[in-house]
């Protein structure tokens, strides 16, 4: 397959956005190429067309094949995947389900995303559980000796986000899976890779997750307002789903009913149609791209964006880790970030915000105050971080 550099024409031309933006908001929500755009468009049509049960019917063979790809991503099968409308939904699906004893033991890391640490302390406050924080390295990644030791102990799962919503890091998903199945094989390892699918391979089987969360619109470049869950299939029949509807289990008599036996039992019957045929074209997309190469590309794209940036005096650059993929952080001494991300904004150059509040646990965020989060995908070209980084100086000076 030749390398992205080759396709890079093309498949700007297939994203109709790169014409009117420098988009560096991918880790916020990124811009659809044509296929997953024109899937979603082309669904609503009908709907609006022949109505939207009948057009669900006729789309059932794609919808069917939607779950198929996004398990060919991960290297899982068909009945351990689960379209869910976000990623919240997703984690919270899959961990609430999780059949916490009370005291159980729980560990985290200070990365963990808001959403998911307040689902944490809510099942806390609820079954009562241990919370433990695995603090990082030098590197700013999960320090994986303090992970061994603490594993040595109890532990009834493990939460982790493999890819901060706020920094380039990447956990290493597959060492922690290791770790957790070394010490304490039947713990739950779940990953919340919102911000990896899309942007990295990810194989369930060499990384060991029990439950993983992914959203539609950010890296996978797919539509908003959809997602999707993986369960692992040895473990589904030990969850007890938080809800439950008539998809998601069947009335066997007046009083009692049966939970589906695979992950469609963390569904909601009534679904955003469109969106999940988009999302299946989207991840077709992105392995007909090749997620090696968009890997690389990525990797490329936010060295070359982080060293342009700090031969600006006074920008700091505030991602950490030995891996670090499209989110780049930064500031400018004396500029306040919401100030820089305005002169951006004007300039037609899109960035977002950040802040210790995504990620509550990271104290040392705490003294950086609010900082722009430029995050760059396989499609960003050379061009367009010229261009911020041009933006960048001008705000400088
Ligand atoms: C790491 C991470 N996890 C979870 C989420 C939540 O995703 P969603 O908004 O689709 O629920 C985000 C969103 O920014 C994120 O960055």
């Amino acid at each position: 397959m030749p390398s992205i550099i080759d396709r890079l024409d093309q498949l700007r031309a297939d994203t109709p956005g790169t014409a009117q933006v420098a988009h560096f908001n991918h880790a916020g929500s990124s811009l659809p190429p044509t296929p997953v755009l024109q899937t979603v468009i082309d669904h609503l049509n009908l709907e609006a067309t022949i109505g939207g049960y009948e057009a669900a019917a006729l789309a059932n063979e794609h919808i069917e094949a939607s779950y198929a790809s996004i398990a060919r991503m991960l290297n899982a099968t068909v009945d351990e995947i689960a379209h869910i409308e976000n990623a919240t939904r997703a984690w919270d699906m899959g961990a609430y389900s999780i059949p916490f004893q009370p005291g159980d033991r729980v560990l985290i890391t200070p990365w963990e995303y808001s959403s998911n640490l307040i689902g944490i302390l809510h099942m806390q406050k609820r079954f009562g559980l241990e919370i433990e924080v695995i603090p990082n390295d030098q590197f700013g990644q999960i320090d994986l000796d303090g992970l061994e030791e603490a594993l040595r102990k109890p532990t009834s799962a493990v939460f982790i986000t493999h890819m901060p919503t706020n920094g380039g890091l990447v956990q290493p998903a597959a060492e922690i899976g290791a770790l957790i199945r070394r010490h304490q094989p039947d713990a739950w390892y779940v990953l919340d890779a919102c911000q990896t699918a899309g942007q990295m391979p990810l194989n369930v089987q060499e990384i060991g997750c029990d439950i993983l969360s992914v959203t539609s619109r950010k890296y996978l470049r797919g539509p908003r307002g959809a997602g999707f869950l993986y369960m692992r299939k040895g473990r589904i029949a030990e969850t007890n789903p938080p809800l439950l509807d008539l998809h998601a289990a069947e009335l066997t008599s007046s009083t009692d009913y049966m939970i589906r036996p695979d992950a469609r039992r963390f569904e909601n019957w009534e679904s955003y149609v469109a969106g999940r045929l988009g999302l299946g074209a989207a991840v077709d997309y992105a392995m007909a791209v090749g997620l090696e190469a968009i890997w690389a590309r990525v990797q490329e794209q936010g060295e070359r964006l982080r060293n342009k940036l700090l031969t600006i005096d006074g920008v700091r650059i505030h991602d950490t880790g030995v891996v670090r993929g499209g989110i780049v952080t930064y500031s400018l001494a004396g500029v306040p970030s919401e100030q820089l991300r305005a002169e951006l904004s004007a300039r037609k150059i899109n960035t977002s915000l950040s802040n210790i509040y995504r990620t509550y646990l990271h104290s040392d965020l705490e003294a950086i105050g609010t900082y722009i989060r430029a995050s760059v995908h396989y499609i960003t070209s050379d061009d367009e971080i010229d261009q911020l980084v041009a933006a960048t100086a001008e705000v400088a000076r």
